[in-house]
């Protein structure tokens, strides 16, 4: 059905039951594909205007969007008109891209970078199950809600415009030269005419969002110029990714890699330890250190654990903590400085001793596990960098009984497949059974 576009006196177009004003233009698309501000049902929508050229694109756009999107992290779509020239999307109305936060140009100090990562991370794990590729994962295409009823705003994966439905194999076509996406944030399968994309290439373009995003705006393959390039011969450089942010360049480094089997899937990088709260990790690391304590305790296990001491130590690790804290940790017992094991002895019997230290100890502690970072900067926030730094020489531990430790938290053959192959049980994705392949992601 057809309707006409009339324009309004105070200049709104009305397109069957989509209005939108033609001046409030919230960003531009390719192939002059227009998104515009406007009103349907009696709210805010954004709407998104698309040549009736690439009536494909739009049907499909909308075809996927209703299928997917009753899922918080997806965004969510109203109407579709139509008129001779265009196809009008009307479409949850959002105050910014993750590339705006980026740029500075959208500023909310109660937004978490790791929260927006980990909502669109969930999003696209939404598209992954239903089978649906995304193929254009960029900062432009991660959109920022509107503030809710407390003032919380959502990630949401937008513009379906390149998806692509795993098994219908029909559907499969492409827009610009045979080649879908984004120059810069392709996957590199994707570039040599790879058919059979999986949602493998949606990890790689994830990965590299993670990086722009904890880095402030660095692109782990380098310069716009560069990067493409850069990525079709596997040369990333995640050094931009500082001393706080080690526990993502971990994930990162897996996420980009050049060969799409060896990368996460998408299940398995929501359980990274990047997720995971500080209580969580404390507990983690309590177990690890009653693992290793024992006298007769498994050597394997405490050498792999060493292994990684050089970057978790570095040196001595009191030299790290206040003097204070030095002496506190001094009066129960002798701790050795080099060893990692130590480290965590240490942290274990603070942990369990916390309540009976004096007042002033505790403030230097920090409350445990949640106030940690608010107490900064204290020694404990040192303990948790060394700490999290830590998790980095746990990654090829295998901790009996833990189906969270690191060891776990990637496992390979478990990406979603094309097609062809049949696609894995859902058991498969979030396997925690001592079965699987082990992948050593140790730097
Ligand atoms: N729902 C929305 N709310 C606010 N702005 C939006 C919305 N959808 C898109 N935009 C803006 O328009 C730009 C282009 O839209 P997009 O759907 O990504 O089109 P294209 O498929 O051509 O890339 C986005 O990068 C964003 O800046
Ligand atoms: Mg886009």
């Amino acid at each position: 059905m057809t309707a006409q576009a009339v324009e309004l006196e105070d200049g709104t177009v009305r397109v069957g039951s989509i209005f939108f004003d033609p001046a409030q233009i919230l960003g531009k698309g390719c192939e002059g594909t227009f998104v515009f501000k406007g009103r349907f049902d009696n709210r805010d929508v954004a709407v998104k205007r698309v040549l009736n050229a690439d009536i494909s694109v739009a049907d499909r756009e909308v075809e996927l969007l209703r299928e997917s999107d009753e899922h918080p992290n997806v965004i969510r779509y109203f109407c579709m008109e139509q008129d001779r020239q265009f196809r009008y999307i009307a479409l949850e109305f959002c105050q910014a891209t993750l590339q705006d936060y980026v740029d500075g140009r959208y500023v909310n100090p109660k937004l978490d970078a790791i929260t927006m990562l980990r909502q669109a991370t969930l999003g696209l794990l939404h598209l992954h199950t239903l089978e649906i590729v995304h193929r254009d994962i960029k900062p432009h295409n991660v959109l920022i809600s509107m503030p809710g009823r407390r003032g919380d705003v959502r990630a949401m994966i937008s513009d379906f415009g390149l998806c692509k439905k795993l098994k219908v194999g029909r559907m499969s076509f492409s827009r610009r030269s045979g080649v879908a996406g984004t120059e810069g944030w392709i996957a590199p399968e994707m570039m040599e005419g790879d058919r059979s994309n999986t949602c493998a290439v949606d990890v790689f373009s994830l990965g590299c969002v993670y990086h722009f995003v904890l880095s402030r705006g660095h692109h782990p393959f380098g310069d716009s110029f560069h990067r493409q390039g850069n990525i079709q011969s596997g040369r990333f450089d995640l050094s931009r990714l500082g001393e706080r942010e080690v526990t993502a360049r971990s994930l990162v480094e897996r996420m980009v890699q050049r060969d799409p089997s060896r990368r996460p899937p998408t299940q398995a990088v929501l359980r990274h330890p990047l997720f995971w709260g500080r209580e969580r990790a404390l507990a983690f690391l309590q177990d690890v250190s009653d693992r290793v304590d024992k006298e007769d305790g498994d050597a394997a296990l405490v050498e792999s654990l060493e292994r990684g001491r050089a970057e978790v130590v570095r040196g001595n690790w009191h030299e790290w903590l206040d003097e204070k804290v030095q002496e506190d940790l001094r009066k129960h017992r002798t701790y050795n400085g080099r060893q990692v094991r130590d480290l965590l002895r240490a942290l274990r019997n603070k942990k369990h001793h916390y309540n009976e230290l004096p007042e002033d100890i505790k403030a230097m502690y920090g409350r445990i596990p949640d106030q940690v970072r608010q107490v900064s900067p204290s020694p404990f926030t040192r303990v948790f960098y060394i700490l999290r730094t830590l998790s980095l020489s746990f990654s090829s531990l295998w901790i009996t009984g833990y189906p969270d430790s690191p060891a776990w938290w990637y496992t390979a053959g478990t990406q979603c497949t094309p097609s062809s192959q049949s696609q894995p049980s859902r058991s498969t994705l979030i396997r925690t059974s001592t079965s699987s392949r082990c992948v050593n992601f140790e730097t």
